[in-house]
């Protein structure tokens, strides 16, 4: 089995990628391509990006992953399952097409083979937590504790897991409607936010006030369970009830005595930060509580964590503290974006037994542009540039004279994250600019903090703790010392959800850095996303243009050429 196409192809963040004789080659997310923000479209741009950059079309390929098994959705299962049916309606139909075929059901996947010109293509449904915790391939670890924590898969909502010998055993299961993803998602709501979207909005908003009161409150939607489980008192959620108007219901309403609040009404007030706050804890609490029950029964020092809930990394950042774990591996696309990943990993190394670590490092998976098809396009729209010998050392100067910068080179990240190739830079010794980059270019909240990328070698000089991240995937607090140094990427807890930016990895981002700490004695940048509120990350050439012109930005660098306003 050479080559594999894995995807995402039910629910948000659809995605594709694809493996060649076991090396992930191209990945990217369907959002990217259809410019529609967490599209549920069948990732058929995806799939064409991802065999075009191979050089292979669909019947070169042998094997399909697919991060879902739909039979599992046929099974007899309680009330609160059963009425996934009517949500599934395609799915269903693909499925009850093969179970007239197969009296067994396998819970791990099942496949089917597709004859397309000629060419036989088998296609793999696999189970979606198995999937999340198939990440694990993609770490350095041989051996490590995993878990799995999301809104649902096709029953389960998270699953405790061990890794060894290139093999996948789980522990245990939590099963939907009892879900951490559901619980952050109703809160996330409450607030304002469209649920699974705009989480992060919520973990940003946690930072600021404390409630006690009311974190005790919510702290008693939870019932933490032996073995790492959990249940939550479903008589004031609404997630399992697939035709719901709303994630809360009315009994949380007069429970919490605070009226949900509606994205219209301005600015957020206390309440609405007292509410992301506790959310935010209760959170913590159930993600260590399955945690340290993992690290309790699991002989290795090393962690995966898998899933939509591993975005939180308010959360992740404390996990060493908390549970006793000493090296966390966590993806820059634990959601399920990445599934896709997980998909083609599975299929390679538990079905195949070809036991393959698929060990991923660079997530620059997407597509990227010459200069000479980015001198075209400048052209051909009419945009003044100039061609600049040294880039890096050019941005970092006008960085440090208080331009704001978008900076467009090399591949498309895969994942939310961006690591230093779509993004927009500027100056974090500025107090001021958190504010002009929500408002002028971001047009977003004013609470919401931005990143820190920082030279490897320096983060523990500027960090408490000495811990890589080198996907922005833990917020760590930063050394006293240093706050007054660099106010713009500091959040009001002390925090600062940081890059470390590896030469080996990427070169150009690393010497802009590097250019930077020339000039001004600090090792780092503010770095985030190159998008405007409610957009995907840029993807292409016309994306970047468009962006950059629909902002407040100063300058832009694509490839070898700077455009200026
Ligand atoms: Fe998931």
């Amino acid at each position: 089995m050479k080559n594999i196409i894995g995807l995402n192809a039910i629910g948000f963040n659809t995605s594709a990628c694809i493996m060649i004789n076991g090396k992930i080659k191209a990945a990217i997310e369907e959002e990217r391509l259809s410019r529609n923000k967490r599209t549920r479209l069948f990732p058929e741009k995806s799939i064409e990006y991802c065999l075009k950059s191979c050089g292979l079309q669909i019947n070169d390929i042998d094997a399909i992953a697919i991060s879902w098994n739909p039979l599992i959705n046929l099974e007899k299962f309680d009330k609160f399952q059963s009425r996934n049916l009517s949500y599934l309606p395609n799915i269903l139909h693909a499925a009850l097409n093969h179970i007239i075929k197969n009296k067994e059901i396998n819970e791990k996947y099942f496949n089917q083979t597709l004859l397309l010109k000629k060419k036989k293509i088998e296609i793999f449904f696999i189970k979606h937590h198995l999937c999340h915790a198939s990440m694990a391939y993609l770490s350095n670890f041989s051996n490590s504790g995993i878990v799995t924590t999301d809104g649902f898969g096709e029953k389960e909502s998270s699953t405790l897991s061990n890794f060894k010998n290139f093999k996948i055993n789980k522990i245990n299961e939590n099963f939907f409607p009892h879900s951490l993803g559901a619980f952050y998602s109703t809160f996330t709501e409450y607030c304002g936010f469209t649920p699974q979207s705009e989480e992060w909005k919520l973990m940003g908003a946690s930072s600021y006030t404390k409630n006690e009161n009311l974190y005790k409150k919510l702290k008693n939607l939870v019932e933490l369970k032996p073995e790492g489980k959990f249940e939550l008192n479903l008589n004031y959620f609404n997630h399992y009830q697939f035709h719901r108007p709303n994630y809360f219901n009315s009994e949380l309403i007069n429970y919490l005595n605070i009226d949900p609040r509606q994205n219209d009404m301005g600015p957020m007030s206390k309440k609405y930060f007292d509410i992301a706050n506790s959310a935010q804890r209760v959170f913590e609490d159930v993600y260590f509580h399955q945690i340290k029950y993992l690290k309790s029964i699991s002989s290795s020092q090393n962690l995966v964590v898998s899933g939509g809930c591993a975005m939180n990394c308010v959360a992740n950042g404390k996990i060493t503290k908390n549970t006793g774990f000493k090296n966390i591996f966590i993806s820059p696309v634990p959601d399920d974006s990445g599934a896709c990943l997980g998909a083609a990993s599975y299929l390679v190394n538990e079905i195949r037994n070809q036991k393959k670590k698929v060990f991923l490092k660079d997530y620059y998976l997407g597509p990227s542009f010459s200069n000479k098809e980015i001198e075209i396009k400048l052209n051909k729209y009419q945009i003044k540039y100039k061609r600049i010998k040294n880039i890096e050392k050019h941005a970092a100067k006008e960085i440090s004279t208080g331009k704001i910068v978008a900076w467009f080179q090399g591949q498309l990240e895969f994942g939310d994250r961006a690591l230093g190739n779509r993004s927009i830079l500027a100056d974090p010794r500025s107090k001021r600019i958190k504010d002009l980059i929500n408002k002028k270019i971001k047009f977003r909240e004013k609470f919401r903090p931005f990143a820190p990328a920082i030279l490897k070698e320096f983060a523990d000089i500027y960090f408490e703790e000495n811990q890589s991240s080198d996907y922005m995937e833990l917020a760590l607090k930063f050394k006293k010392k240093v706050i007054s140094k660099v106010p713009g990427v500091v959040h009001v807890d002390q925090t600062g959800r940081l890059q470390t930016v590896d030469k080996k990895y990427n070169l150009k981002f690393y010497n802009l850095i590097n250019e930077f700490f020339k000039i001004t004695n600090i090792p780092l940048i503010l770095n985030t996303s190159f998008n405007i509120q409610g957009e995907p990350i840029v993807c292409s050439i016309e994306d970047a243009i468009k962006n950059f012109y629909l902002s407040g930005l100063d300058k832009m660098y694509i490839g070898d050429f700077e455009i200026s306003k």
